[in-house]
């Protein structure tokens, strides 16, 4: 049993942790401890021990020790002691802001509920690994219910948080804030770990040391953008990628959320996570819920490497849809640096001959096949095709793509609308703006107002008529600004608050319901790259256009960051052209390769240009991708030499099978250096006791000595350097490991 109540203390246990909690003085939960497993056997006694202290409020006179500011609570409220950042606040009728929710009651169920409108965490009733206990709190005056949800995922050490306010009154009540987690930690020596960025930069790589206040990661962008990611990690001071503590939490949403740590005056540590309170707000009707998303929220101790683990297998056996998580993903092509706006059916045509030839498996068609777009300053929401580049249609390019033995996908940017066009002409109200205000424009584009039903059937029709004219194997959704001037004509006064959360349910909708109608069309979620790569998201779309920034080196960092979360199944990762379009470096081809194995390999680029050595390459490349398809997109990944330690300047990783036998790691080098000191690559990951032999390097070596000792890496210059118009700079060796 993963979950036991004994009175009013609750004991939350997976394989190596466990968390307790308990209801408090004043009827609310309070939060005991969450860390290394405890086991059955706890004295709750203990962590209810109370303090006087002089000059803060109490509960009642005749309880002076019961102070809220000293209690570590579970879904803390503000106004009665407590003069932290709450979980939550709520307006009643009378405009007062003080809830007071007692304990009701509990159940537990078997496995793990869908949520329904909210992408979310799922296992079957007959998972016996898998709890839910719902504890139900109730505001007797006003009649709002509480409900906090925990799903304990034993096998992944991952236990899911949301909360659900049910009305059960008469009157209406508006949700100020309503995060979904909020845990107190007992001190403060942690450092916090984030990954923050920009376009092109996605998810580097962020640690700082706590201090005393609030310190918080956001995004009021309504999209959980390249700038922050919905994730956060409290780490001890020793923590590296191989040992030591870390709580990891991450936030299924894909909109605007708050990532927050507080630290108190007795140095408890407040983490709070869920939807931004800033721009929101939620008018809770007579007889309505509100559902917070969830967060997913793991503890290992065996440092970034584990919590990573944790994680990406939580997402997969529970999150991913089933339908694609295991499934070996096709190589694509893709023709957006290849051609951006300037193709017809003939350029696209020798692409897709060219990449057929070299072993290439899916053909995508980027931005621009449709209505009159021919650069992006229009047609955004014509989704009918642009006869002018394509004479045949869309059906007559996909019948020539599907009879070259290729799959054929297709871009949209289904929640944009460009001010020349169709759709524009005929329902300007569609747009998100303020009437009489100026409509700030983002790469010529707007924002259709997805909480309108009618625009979502607008959409799900367009596309829907698209897949089926072509017989659609794959979708690649971008969205490619984000929100200004929050409005939507279809919503009152008193309900604009709540358009930014509406906007991302009605994006879920329009992903619910193609995903349904049509399972076996495979999504790729993009946002100018990966400016929305959240588990919101991989709900829908199991896998994720990483970055626009497909330069080798770049991407060390940014497949780093995102692999402290995210499985490598979920991250697309591209060979493009040199110079790279986005910082004009140079580097070989077999650099670009090695790096982008470590994902869902595609190329995008020309390729019916390349020389006939360069498509030898390729096509040996693809041989070999294929060959450890599944090992590259299911294995486990294991990072090893941080691209954000000391210079930089060697990255190195590498990716496990499950029975241990066959392993690959990638080194890289990125300036190369005379006279270097001495170097050596260990492994990880493997089985001690196997002996292991590693391609180009002689001999067989337990697993323990690769682990332990590692592989001498010989010198770039001295070694190799015997062609004197090489360079050895963006260096990439990979180290092919095989059991005997
Ligand atoms: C941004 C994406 O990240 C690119 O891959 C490409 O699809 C362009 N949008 C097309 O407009």
């Amino acid at each position: 049993m993963s979950i036991t109540v004994t009175g009013h203390d609750f004991n939350l246990q997976t394989a190596h942790t466990s968390y307790l909690m308990g209801v408090l003085e004043n009827g609310e939960m309070g939060q005991y401890y969450y860390g290394p497993r405890l086991g059955a056997k706890v004295n709750f006694a203990d962590f209810r021990h109370r303090e006087f202290r002089s000059i803060t409020p109490t509960l009642t006179a005749e309880q002076p020790e019961v102070t809220l500011s000293m209690i570590k609570q579970e879904y803390p409220s503000y106004g009665h002691g407590d003069f932290r950042y709450p979980a939550y606040q709520v307006t009643y009728d009378n405009g007062a802001r003080i809830s007071e929710f007692t304990y009701q009651d509990y159940e537990i169920i078997d496995g793990k509920p869908k949520l329904g409108a909210l992408p979310s965490a799922s296992a079957d009733v007959d998972d016996k690994h898998v709890q839910t206990l719902r504890i139900h709190l109730l505001e007797q005056q006003s009649g709002l219910q509480m409900t906090l949800n925990y799903s304990v995922f034993e096998d992944e050490d991952v236990i899911v948080r949301s909360t659900t306010f049910e009305n059960k009154g008469t009157s209406t009540v508006k949700l100020n804030a309503a995060l979904s987690a909020s845990v107190d930690f007992s001190d403060d020596q942690y450092d916090m770990i984030q990954l923050s960025g920009a376009w092109a930069r996605e998810r580097h790589l962020y640690r700082r040391t706590l201090t005393r206040g609030v310190q918080a990661i956001s995004s009021t962008r309504d999209a959980s953008s390249a700038q922050q990611s919905p994730f956060l990690a409290l780490a001890r001071k020793q923590t590296t990628n191989q040992n030591g503590d870390v709580y990891g939490f991450n936030l299924v949403y894909s909109g605007n959320f708050l990532a927050q740590v507080e630290v108190d005056s007795y140095n408890v540590t407040r983490m709070t996570m869920g939807i931004n309170p800033f721009e929101f707000g939620w008018q809770l009707k007579s007889h309505t819920q509100f559902q917070t998303p969830e967060v997913m929220m793991t503890f290992a101790s065996d440092g970034f490497n584990g919590m990573s683990h944790q994680f990406q297998r939580f997402l997969t056996n529970h999150l991913i849809s089933k339908r694609w998580v295991k499934e070996p993903r096709p190589i694509l092509i893709n023709n957006w640096e290849a051609t951006y706006f300037d193709f017809n059916e003939q350029k696209l045509l020798a692409i897709a001959k060219s990449a057929k030839s070299l072993g290439i498996e899916l053909f995508v068609l980027d931005d621009g096949w449709f209505g009159k777009r021919n650069d992006d300053k229009t047609s955004l929401g014509d989704w009918q095709v642009n006869l002018a580049k394509l004479p045949n249609g869309l059906s007559g390019l996909a019948n020539k793509i599907h009879d070259l033995g290729l799959q054929f996908g297709l871009w949209f940017e289904p929640e944009m609308i460009s001010k020349e066009s169709k759709l524009y002409a005929a329902h300007p109200d569609w747009t998100i703006h303020v009437p009489d205000r100026r409509m700030t424009p983002a790469r010529n584009q707007f924002v259709l107002d997805f909480s309108r039903q009618e625009v979502i059937d607008y959409l799900f029709d367009q596309m829907a008529a698209a897949i089926r004219e072509t017989h659609l194997d794959y979708i690649k959704w971008d969205m490619n600004r984000h929100i200004t001037e929050m409005f939507s004509l279809a919503l009152s006064a008193d309900q604009q608050e709540e358009l930014p959360h509406r906007y991302i349910l009605g994006v879920y909708q329009l992903y619910e319901r193609l995903t349904s109608a049509f399972p076996d069309v495979l999504f790729e979620s993009c946002s100018s790259g990966g400016g929305r790569f959240d588990a919101g998201m991989l709900y829908y779309a199991p896998q994720t256009w990483t970055s626009d920034d497909t330069d080798a080196i770049e991407r060390l960092k940014i497949q780093w960051g995102t692999s402290m979360i995210y499985p490598l199944s979920t991250m697309g990762a591209h060979v493009s052209a040199v110079p790279n379009h986005q910082d004009r470096r140079v580097t070989t081809l077999a650099t670009r390769a090695d790096v982008a194995y470590f994902g869902v390999l595609g190329y995008e680029l020309d390729i019916s240009k390349m020389s006939p050595a360069e498509k030898a390459t390729v096509v040996d490349q693809i041989k070999f991708y294929k060959q450890y398809r599944l090992l590259f997109q299911q294995g486990t990944f294991i990072r090893l030499q941080s691209p954000y330690d000391g210079d930089g300047n060697v990255t190195s990783w590498m990716v496990v099978s499950d029975d241990q036998k066959t392993a690959i790691a990638g080194r890289y080098q990125v300036l190369a250096e005379p006279n270097p000191a001495y170097r050596r690559l260990k492994f990880a990951g493997l089985n001690p006791d196997f002996q292991y032999t590693v391609d180009g390097v002689d001999g067989e070596f337990s697993g323990r000595q690769l682990m332990n000792a590692g592989i001498f890496i010989p010198e770039l210059f001295a070694e190799r350097g015997n062609n004197r118009d090489q360079t050895f700079d963006f260096h990439a060796d990979l180290y092919v490991v095989h059991a005997k």
